[in-house]
């Protein structure tokens, strides 16, 4: 049995030159993402420059058996980036930089610790746009958006991380480099292990290396932003507008979100009408037609009772305005510690969804208050369960446990996922059960194997 000492001092010798920090505030800061229900403790952070070195070090860590932690931003939000058992974190903060870009391919290659506002900006600078936009992504590195195949606002229109990444180079967790796809938009070469890595959460590999499709610039938009009047007719609303405008965005929040995040981020009520149910919309809106199509919409909904009340941006800082009132409520509840939950079902199944948990919470947790936003147009779902204050935190967790059994049981019987788009990571893997079969299971672990015979990367996330 190596001590710890040993380990590190061998991994030294084997890896000269890579950067390897026991600093006490690294392992605090690095050994954890936004998760913040376990205790991180790791053995140390490695910073690798490159893939060489990352190579070294999947080789080392199966050798010696030394379990890894890949760590990108650190925003993920189900624990897929903790270290809580001694690991080796190996962080991908000094490979940010962008390689090259071809404008005829429309494709730039990155390393995988550039951020990804930074390839967004990039894309602007091209003229181009890199759509992929979630509330993160002034952190959130590409290495972790392609483990956990980051969705976020604009997936109804431009799909998810994984509709982006037309090549992408990983260390298996045996050490092999493997270069997949290679930036091609065709290739029906056999199985195409690019989209084995992407959402497998750090579990096969690590990426090294990703080459993202950029797009034409969406014209310019407008937001809509709707008081609802009750689940049913959101529904409706959505098929209003999305027949009739371009949509890019369809998301929604409830009464008790809105009040959360106004006053986590000090805004006012967007309306005057009191609503249970808000939607913020983006669609195309280059010119007049496109904003009277709009207002022909808030007509249809009013005369038919599905809208309260509504209000238009006429402005981008008036876009910016209106979506804080979506995008801003992770961030002013995170210092109530929620417990998150990450749900989907098919669209039209919403609804009915959503009236049975609401029934089912009411028996489980009358004390608690339940938060529900997201990616309605997706059927993506945030369920953000706050508990009082005079319950510790270790009592909150187990009620939510206890909670998730019952809730994730319903999201199983209505044909649905207990993670849409944070991934399973540490906190939802005893639940996998629930949204895959035994079979599947057993095919996960059977690749696992395959990419990491020794079992060192990321262990206890997903499988
Ligand atoms: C969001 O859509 O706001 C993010 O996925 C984060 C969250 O669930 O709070
Ligand atoms: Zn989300």
């Amino acid at each position: 049995m190596k001590t710890n000492s040993t380990q590190l001092h061998n991994l030294r010798g084997f890896i000269p030159g890579l950067e390897i920090s026991e600093q006490p505030e690294i392992l605090e800061s690095h050994g954890q993402d936004w998760t913040r229900f376990r205790k991180p403790d790791a053995l140390a952070v490695a910073f690798p420059r490159d893939s060489e070195q990352v190579q070294k070090l999947a080789v080392y860590a199966s050798e010696n058996r030394l379990a890894l932690v890949p760590s990108g931003g650190r925003t993920g939000l189900s624990g897929g980036a903790v270290a809580a058992s001694g690991e080796l974190v190996v962080s991908f903060d000094r490979m940010r930089k962008i390689l090259e870009f071809n404008s005829v391919d429309r494709a730039v290659r990155v390393e995988p610790g550039v951020v990804t506002a930074t390839v967004q900006s990039f894309a602007e600078e091209k003229n181009l746009f890199y759509p992929v936009s979630f509330a993160s992504e002034g952190s959130s590195q590409m290495g972790g958006n392609i483990a956990t195949n980051a969705g976020g606002i604009r997936v109804l229109r431009y799909g998810l991380t994984r509709d982006w990444v037309c090549g992408l180079k990983v260390v298996t967790g045996s050490g092999e480099l493997l270069d997949c796809n290679r930036g091609l938009i065709k290739n029906a070469s056999g199985f195409d292990f690019r989209h084995l890595f992407i959402g497998s959460e750090g579990t096969l590999g690590m990426v090294v290396e990703a080459t993202l499709q950029f797009t034409d610039p969406p014209l310019p938009g407008k937001v809509l932003l709707l008081g609802v009047a009750n689940l049913d007719a959101l529904m409706n609303v959505f098929e209003v507008l999305r027949t009739r405008l371009d949509l890019s965005a369809f998301e929604f929040l409830t009464d008790l979100s809105l009040h959360y995040v106004c006053k986590g981020q000090e805004l006012n009520p967007p309306l005057d009408t009191e609503c249970p149910i808000f939607v913020v919309a983006e669609f195309d809106c280059p010119g007049e037609a496109e904003e009277d199509r709009a207002m022909e919409c808030f007509g249809i909904c009013l005369e038919n009772n599905w809208v309260l009340d509504g209000v238009i941006s006429q402005s981008e800082q008036q876009n910016r305005d209106l979506w804080r009132y979506r995008e801003g409520i992770s961030e002013a509840i995170t210092h109530l510690r929620p417990y998150k939950n990450d749900l989907s079902v098919r669209i039209s199944v919403v609804p009915e969804f959503l009236r049975q948990m609401d029934q089912l919470l009411k028996q489980l947790c009358p004390d608690f208050d339940v938060l529900w936003y997201g990616h309605i147009g997706d059927g993506n779902l945030h369920m953000n369960i706050i508990g009082p204050p005079e319950l510790n935190a270790e009592e909150f967790e187990k009620r939510s446990h206890e909670i998730s059994g019952q809730t994730y049981a319903l999201t199983q019987s209505l044909g649905g996922s207990i993670s849409a788009e944070h991934g399973i990571g540490l906190l939802k893997q005893p639940w996998l059960d629930k949204v895959r079969s035994p079979a599947e299971i057993e095919f996960m672990r059977g690749i696992k194997d395959i990419f990491d015979p020794a079992g060192i990367m990321n262990p206890g996330k997903l499988l």
